[in-house]
């Protein structure tokens, strides 16, 4: 039986943030997020987040995530103290507890599969992560002998300068035999450097204490600051771009494209230089989206193009093409076979299919039938001031260059508007409106002549 427990009480003060640390973005997913998603394949019995500063914060950003359990920490007095705070709640727990901090994210399941093996078939009372690393400046020392069982973990501000050269550091990611650790919480004691109850201290009284090192020293990064979030941005978007590329999606020129990790892609997509993919969002297969352009939260059919464009909240059909420089937000959905072309704003908006929107237009709280061609600059007026107004146009009717549709405005099936039409009545099925001053000629016109 094994129960989780993720260590997101802490401020996060090199962060200089607002915002609690454990809640910065990384992929389109807080960090706490990223950790809880990395333990999802060991099918913990119970899953526990430690909150604490700005809690409520944290636990709204949760709530949503199945069986999670808080656990307040009201005082921010170390790692250890944090997991003090679990001996009420787990009085009656028996198995082993994996203890995660909330700022190491980019974990993955095997290694922690190969952790909790390792700790279970040695039977030991504690088993740590660690990892040689290249630069381990702020990390926990960790010292063992040759059969990899724990001498000590040191923290480097507690280290001596000798100590330091070590680079085998702490990941902060510990399996515990839960029995065991309950009885050694209680002996904490704050008397180090920064007057705080370390975790690290809980293992050092524990014995035996294996340590796994993970083969990756990438993924046991930790984020204390900026930098570090910048890092490890950079690891996870190497690992997501690898992804794709070896499932058969081109990317061209990886390295000015980003790819949350909550995104998904159809073989034989081309995504080109400069493109973001955010969000919950698809691609179909045969798709081509960029260069330049923006897609979050929305799907984009198969073989569909996207070009210079920004797209957001949206349903794009099948053999759509869309841009360059077209805006479509807030549930606009194309049909198969459409184009949104130059300059065009959809919000709010249906196009059936085959429907053709391909200049300078605005098209806000409006549908339309299939087959519809809306005329350049086709402005439809949707806002009196306080509320929006929809616009409905039928099958098979076009729109000249110029109009405007003053909403709420239904046109029929096969209507035609002419060009620099402002229509503020309904027209019906298989009529021409035109709304506009007729031209007058006086032949022979001199200016100042009367
Ligand atoms: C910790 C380890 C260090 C390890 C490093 C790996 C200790 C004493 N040190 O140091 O050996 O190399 O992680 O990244 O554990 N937190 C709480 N309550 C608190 C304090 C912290 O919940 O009272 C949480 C934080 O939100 C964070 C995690 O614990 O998610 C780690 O805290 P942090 O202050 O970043 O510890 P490090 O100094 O990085
Ligand atoms: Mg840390």
């Amino acid at each position: 039986m094994v129960a989780i427990a993720i260590l997101a009480a802490g401020k996060g003060t090199r962060m200089k943030s607002a915002l609690p640390k454990v809640l910065h973005s990384l992929g389109g997913r807080t960090l706490v997020e990223q950790v809880l998603r990395g333990c999802v394949e060991l099918q913990p019995e119970r899953q526990l987040a430690i909150i604490g500063y700005q809690g409520d914060r944290v636990r709204n950003a949760l709530e949503h995530w199945p069986n999670i359990e808080f656990v307040e920490q009201t005082q921010q007095l170390g790692t250890g103290h944090a997991v003090q705070q679990l001996l009420p709640h787990l009085a009656d727990f028996s198995g082993d507890l994996l203890v995660l901090n909330g700022d190491v994210p980019l974990l993955r399941p095997s290694t922690l599969q190969k952790l909790l093996h390792t700790h279970q078939q040695n039977k030991n009372a504690a088993t740590i992560l660690t990892a040689r690393i290249p630069d381990p400046l702020g990390y926990g020392r960790v010292f063992c002998d040759d059969k990899m069982l724990l001498k000590e973990i040191i923290e480097h501000r507690d280290c001596t300068d000798a100590q330091r050269q070590n680079n085998r550091v702490n990941a902060g990611i510990y399996c515990f035999s839960w029995p065991k650790l309950q009885e050694v919480l209680p002996k904490l004691q704050s008397n180090n450097d920064q007057q705080e109850y370390y975790i690290t201290d809980a293992v050092n009284f524990l014995s035996p204490v294996m340590v796994v090192d993970a083969e990756d020293y990438q993924e046991i990064l930790g984020i204390n600051d900026r930098l570090q979030l910048a890092e490890a941005y950079d690891i996870l978007q190497t690992r997501i771009k690898n992804q794709w590329m070896t499932a058969g999606v081109t990317l061209i020129d990886p390295a000015s494209i980003t790819i949350d990790d909550s995104v998904e892609i159809g073989s034989n997509a081309i995504i080109e230089p400069q493109t973001h993919l955010r969000g919950n969002t698809t691609i179909g297969s045969g798709a081509r989206i960029g260069p330049g352009s923006l897609i979050e939260n929305s799907s984009i059919g198969e073989n569909s193009t996207v070009l210079y464009s920004v797209v957001s909240d949206t349903q794009v059909g099948t053999d759509v093409k869309v841009g360059p420089y077209a805006h479509l937000r807030q549930q606009a959905v194309v049909g198969d076979n459409c184009r949104v072309g130059n300059f065009v704003e959809l919000k709010k908006t249906t196009l059936g299919k085959d429907t053709n929107v391909a200049h300078l237009s605005y098209l806000g709280d409006a549908t339309t039938g299939e087959q519809v061609n809306i005329g350049a600059g086709t402005i439809t007026a949707n806002y009196d001031g306080a509320r929006k107004h929809q616009t409905v146009i039928g099958n098979k009717t076009k729109t000249g260059s110029n109009t405007v549709l003053v909403a709420p405005l239904t046109l029929g099936d096969n209507v035609t508007v002419a060009a620099g039409s402002t229509l503020t009545e309904d027209v019906e099925s298989d009529a021409l409106a035109i709304a506009r001053a007729r031209q007058v000629v006086k032949p022979g016109w001199k200016l100042g002549a009367s």
